[in-house]
């Protein structure tokens, strides 16, 4: 067994640079800056893109001084798209990218850079609910319990290997938007801890090649 991560354990004088990628109102983002900024955070964000111009996310990272960039999709091929990320990414010296509400989908061409280095945060345990509205989904299939995964991004939509799952009861009278808040709470902490944990060598790969965080409570 042997961490995901070659130089896990970072420390906190050089912590796991994080890039993060977001299109909208990036509460998750506003979670790994706040926890980034704790008293013995083993990551950093280096560096915030959006590909949507005007997110509030870009806002949220500015007020952190944390660098901000647009850079956008339109009129470019997926390929070309992904080339400046990646040289975006580059520039800050981002070890590890975080998927905080990116509404793209990112191809092998951009996976192969980043390999087993690209972690998203979706609202549904997986592989139940994947694609858009894990909330809605769980209220009209009559679910009881929904909740969260934090996984590592392979090319398909949220099928890369579970790292870590945080449940979430349905209440009688939820409704979407009632559901959605509770499992962003839950959201909003799994995905620090779980970068923390990465930093921290916590999650590692096994003999068998599977890919686990250990010893982490939901
Ligand atoms: C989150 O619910 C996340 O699960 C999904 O997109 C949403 C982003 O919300 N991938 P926010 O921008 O972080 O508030």
């Amino acid at each position: 067994m042997k961490p995901l991560l070659p130089r896990a354990p970072c420390s906190v004088d050089k912590p796991l640079r994080v890039g993060v990628l977001v299109s909208g109102s990036g509460s998750n983002l506003q979670a790994l800056l706040d926890a980034a900024h704790q008293p013995g955070a083993l990551f950093s964000i280096a560096v915030v893109i959006s590909n949507v111009e005007g997110a509030f996310a870009l806002e949220r990272a500015g007020r952190a001084n944390v660098p901000a960039i647009v850079c956008s999709h339109k009129g470019l091929t997926r390929e070309a798209f992904e080339d400046r990320l990646l040289a975006e990414l580059a520039a800050y010296d981002v070890e590890v990218v975080a998927l905080a509400g990116f509404m793209r989908v990112l191809t092998a061409h951009f996976l192969q850079r980043y390999e087993r280095r690209v972690v998203n945060v979706h609202p549904a345990l997986l592989p139940s609910f994947p694609g858009m509205h894990g909330a809605r989904q769980a209220l009209q299939h009559g679910a009881r319990i929904t909740g969260c995964t934090v996984h590592l991004v392979d090319s398909g939509v949220d099928t890369g290997p579970i790292l870590m799952q945080a449940a979430v009861p349905v209440l009688d009278d939820d409704d979407e938007a009632a559901l959605q808040k509770r499992i962003q709470e839950q959201e909003h902490r799994l995905f620090a801890a779980m970068l923390q944990a990465l930093a921290r060598g916590d999650v590692v790969v096994d003999d068998a090649g599977r890919v686990r965080a250990r010893g982490f409570p939901t």
